[in-house]
């Protein structure tokens, strides 16, 4: 339920006497979280009458701070050195700090939801460095330069390496037989022709032909499932893949030939990229998960169906990579920022790396524009939850929200609904807390 105009009067009223929010709660009968957030838009409206409607809605400018206590730069820096993991998401009104410790935290994912221009890609970049301060490196899959050298702040700079893969591809090799591909190179292949089929959609008939003819490439490079002790050969590589199902395609006497023709007429334009190949800019997770740095694996230039695949590829690499390292104390976050370019199916890369990965040290920052566009999984397998402003319409994660952090589902919609750019609504062991995001000058980064 909504709080009524003479309740929002009497909230601000008693925020004005200095009253703490969950003592006025229990006086008024009403939801804490609900408090906080008439508390954190007073302060940004600057308003002594009841907040009107279109009052909810307005913004705060983007260098507004007046929500955090005075404390000097030198203050704020030193106090950071000191916590142990522990990351500032931002301050309550009342000054109480929100944080988020992905070394100590149960579940060390992360779920960041928001409508556009909120602030999830400002945020995630404040809380990359962030974590590059306590040594954890990030990896990020960029499609669209969100997260370019120059967003980033400047004493972070000579940590941070761009590898474009859209323009230049990389020399991370797909094929590449994983110590968790119990099955050699059988594994890989249903990997991979798994993948081009949901993605292209090209038929059980195709992908079963892809998955034979990957098994062909590596026989003919001396590699068989049936002996081990040949798969630690020279990998094959796709365009390889690409060569042998042209060559099958043009074979008369080959009874595939037709269906071929069909599944390379379907993928072409993903072979065309040539996104994975040997002479590609050079890059391998260990040199992505050394010291503490920032990679962007920089899909731009890429789009569709080939970009979908691509990442597809990237993820299923790091998430064996990091199995076959076996388990392992957190040592990397993936940043997969506007999800809705990614598939959450039970056979993705994705849902392994939400399910499984953090056993093997990886976690995940996902970040999307709508919570449909999430899986059941990622709202179970992510602790921490931020959400920025979101106006959702059928109401399954205000629910789920709510039941998480024993609210009404009503408030947790006002509060989503009308929350100010650059403040969140953060669930996390089961409490709801509204802070305002703290900005990068405030982390001492910029
Ligand atoms: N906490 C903050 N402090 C200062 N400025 C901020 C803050 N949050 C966002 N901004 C500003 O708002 C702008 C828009 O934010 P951002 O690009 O992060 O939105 P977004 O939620 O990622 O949007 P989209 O979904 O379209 O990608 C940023 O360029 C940044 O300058
Ligand atoms: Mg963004």
């Amino acid at each position: 339920m909504s709080l009524n105009d003479r309740e929002v009067r009497l909230v601000k009223n008693m925020l004005s006497e200095g009253r703490k929010i969950h003592e006025i709660a229990k006086t008024l009968n009403v939801s804490p979280v609900q408090v906080a957030l008439i508390s954190s838009q007073r302060d940004v409206i600057k308003v002594d009458r009841p907040i009107s409607s279109t009052e909810k809605s307005i913004s705060i400018a983007e260098d507004d701070d007046t929500t955090t206590k005075p404390e000097s730069k030198q203050q704020r820096v030193e106090n950071r050195k000191n916590i142990h993991g522990d990351i500032l998401i931002g301050k309550t009104n009342e000054g109480e700090q929100v944080i988020w410790n992905p070394l100590t935290a149960p579940n060390p994912h992360l779920m960041v939801v928001g409508e556009s221009g909120f602030g999830k890609t400002y945020g995630i970049t404040g809380l990359i460095c962030e974590l590059s301060r306590i040594g954890l490196p990030t990896i990020i899959i960029d499609y669209s330069r969100s997260y370019e050298e120059k967003n980033f702040p400047n004493k972070f700079r000579g940590n941070f390496q761009e590898v474009n893969i859209g323009k230049f591809g990389v020399s991370l090799n797909p094929l590449e037989i994983r110590e968790s591909d119990v099955r050699g190179p059988l594994s890989v292949a249903v990997r991979i022709s798994g993948t081009f089929n949901r993605i292209y959609n090209i038929g059980v008939h195709q992908e079963a032909l892809l998955r034979e003819v990957i098994v062909e490439i590596y026989e003919k490079r001396g590699i068989y499932e049936q002996s081990p002790e040949t798969w630690t050969k020279d990998a094959p590589h796709l365009s390889h893949l690409a060569a042998e199902l042209q060559a099958i395609s043009e074979d008369e006497e080959d009874q595939r030939q037709k269906r071929a023709e069909l599944t390379f007429s379907h993928i072409s334009n993903f072979f065309a990229f040539n996104s994975f190949n040997p002479n590609g800019a050079k890059f391998s997770w260990l040199n992505g998960i050394n010291s503490n740095k920032i990679t962007v694996l920089q899909l731009n230039g890429l789009d569709g169906k080939p970009q979908k695949v691509v990442t597809e590829f990237l993820l299923w690499d790091i998430y064996s990579y990091f199995v076959s390292r076996g388990p392992n104390k957190l040592s990397c976050f993936l940043v997969l920022d506007e999800a809705h370019n990614l598939s959450f199916k039970s056979d993705t890369p994705v849902d392994k790396i939400v399910r499984e990965a953090r056993k093997f040290g990886l976690a995940a920052i996902l970040a999307s524009q709508q919570p449909e566009d999430f899986s059941g999984p990622v709202f179970t397998c992510t602790g921490t939850k931020i959400c920025f402003q979101v106006a959702e319409q059928k109401g399954k994660f205000i629910q789920k929200i709510a039941s998480k952090c024993s609210s009404k589902p009503n408030e947790i919609k006002d509060i989503l609904s009308t929350i100010p750019k650059a403040h969140v609504f953060v669930l996390s062991e089961n409490k709801g807390k509204v802070c305002k995001f703290d900005s990068h000058e405030n982390r001492g980064l910029a």
